[in-house]
């Protein structure tokens, strides 16, 4: 097989509506917290349904930490995190002083394991810090049961979910608090940026003032200009005007960016089948995915032989990413702040180590994914 595409990974899709919309906000006043950031809010809920009240926010990061320091975590306290994330979503808890309890994850999805999850529960466990990895919503009910039964918070890292339903309910609406990423390489993309979403309204409304260092009062609600009081401890972690309309566009096309990413997977999926020892991570059953990438997990006598793999697939034109680089408990912070056994996570670790992310963005059609299939085929079965 000879290179004939060049297929990246990922890519932004920013149009002239997105670019008008920016330039629109710059030749007005209000560059922050103005009528784009509340309107960006307002589109995002609706999609989202049912009772979602969102905050905007700087980037997911910064939502995650806002969620842990408004529920008031600290020392003391543990959270149960999946040892399979990107490292924010731990981060979060270690921030505000908390104890990350690292627990392994399901060999076909990536997601937190209830089992394992409720066997690491102590007297002091405050909350579950999930994750929906690669967007395949984690088994909801059963962590909510637990959850509920240990009085627990639940924080949902919703990094790559937007789309992503349980039982027709979307990701961030089952926990106390759910946050999003709208970075250059997501679902819909602000530049930076992220969203705060709670079912809770009381939670949101604290927030929205903890996000802008707990003033009580918006701009447009001050009678005197430049007088307000502070009521609680804040920081400043607001999304911007123009990074706001950027995201309300996008919000245009988020039905269409969900189609295609599904039709890239199914196409994907299909053109993988009967290979042998590759597993493909996907939700099933109530789980319904927003199809961030389609993630093979090497086995057999490929699993150690992965970066030749990804060097053969990008000399073919085939971008692809791996989904994440480590599990968290085994970055060098982590391993050398707590005790690490190597042979606690698994299901982490072969993700980890053995898996190739392949792209099913909305930048690519059907002819894109029967090419990296056939790379795909090429490659694994050109292995000697
Ligand atoms: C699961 C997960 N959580 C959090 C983040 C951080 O998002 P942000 O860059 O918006 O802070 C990422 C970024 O890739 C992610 O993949």
């Amino acid at each position: 097989m000879n290179a004939t595409r060049n297929i990246p990974f990922a890519r932004p899709w920013i149009e002239d509506a997105e670019r008008q919309a920016v330039l629109e906000v710059l030749q007005g006043n209000i560059l922050t917290h103005g009528p784009q950031c509340k309107g960006f809010e307002e589109d995002f809920a609706r999609f989202l349904g049912d009772d979602a009240h969102c905050v905007s926010m700087s980037s997911c990061m910064a939502a995650l930490h806002m969620a842990y320091y408004h529920f008031g975590f600290g020392p003391g306290d543990e959270v149960i995190v999946p040892a399979m994330t990107h490292v924010a979503t731990v981060h979060a808890v270690e921030l505000v002083g908390a104890r990350p309890v690292f627990v392994d994850c399901e060999p076909a999805t990536g997601n937190l394991d209830p089992v394992r999850v409720a066997a690491a529960v102590t007297a002091r466990t405050r909350a579950i810090g999930l994750v929906h990895f690669l967007g395949i919503p984690c088994r909801m009910s059963e962590i909510m049961a637990i959850a509920e039964r240990h009085g627990l918070k639940v924080i949902e890292d919703c990094a790559l979910a937007v789309g992503s339903r349980y039982d027709g309910r979307h990701a961030a609406l089952f926990g106390d608090a759910g946050c999003f990423s709208f970075y250059p390489v997501k679902h819909i993309t602000t530049g930076e940026g992220g969203m705060l979403v709670s079912r809770h309204k009381e939670v949101a409304a604290s927030v929205a003032r903890q996000r802008a260092f707990g003033v009580d009062r918006s701009h447009a609600e001050r009678k005197v200009p430049g007088m307000y009081d502070v009521v609680e401890l804040g920081l400043n972690y607001r999304m911007s005007e123009l990074q706001a309309a950027l995201g309300r566009q996008q919000m245009r096309k988020v039905d269409e960016i969900l189609r295609r990413r599904a039709a890239n997977f199914d196409r994907l999926r299909m053109g993988l089948a009967g290979l042998a020892d590759i597993r493909i991570l996907d939700g099933a059953g109530p789980a319904a995915s927003s199809h961030y990438c389609l993630s093979i997990v090497l086995g057999g006598g490929r699993a150690g032989r992965r970066a030749e793999v990804i060097e053969k697939l990008n000399a073919l034109g085939v971008g692809t990413s791996i989904y994440y680089p480590q599990p968290v408990p085994r970055m060098t912070y982590y391993r050398q702040k707590y005790p690490y056994d190597a042979t606690a996570y698994p299901e982490a670790a072969r993700i980890s180590d053995c898996s190739v992310a392949l792209p099913v963005g909305p930048h690519l059609g059907l002819e894109d994914m029967d090419y990296i299939a056939s790379a795909v085929r090429t490659v694994l079965e050109g292995l000697k």
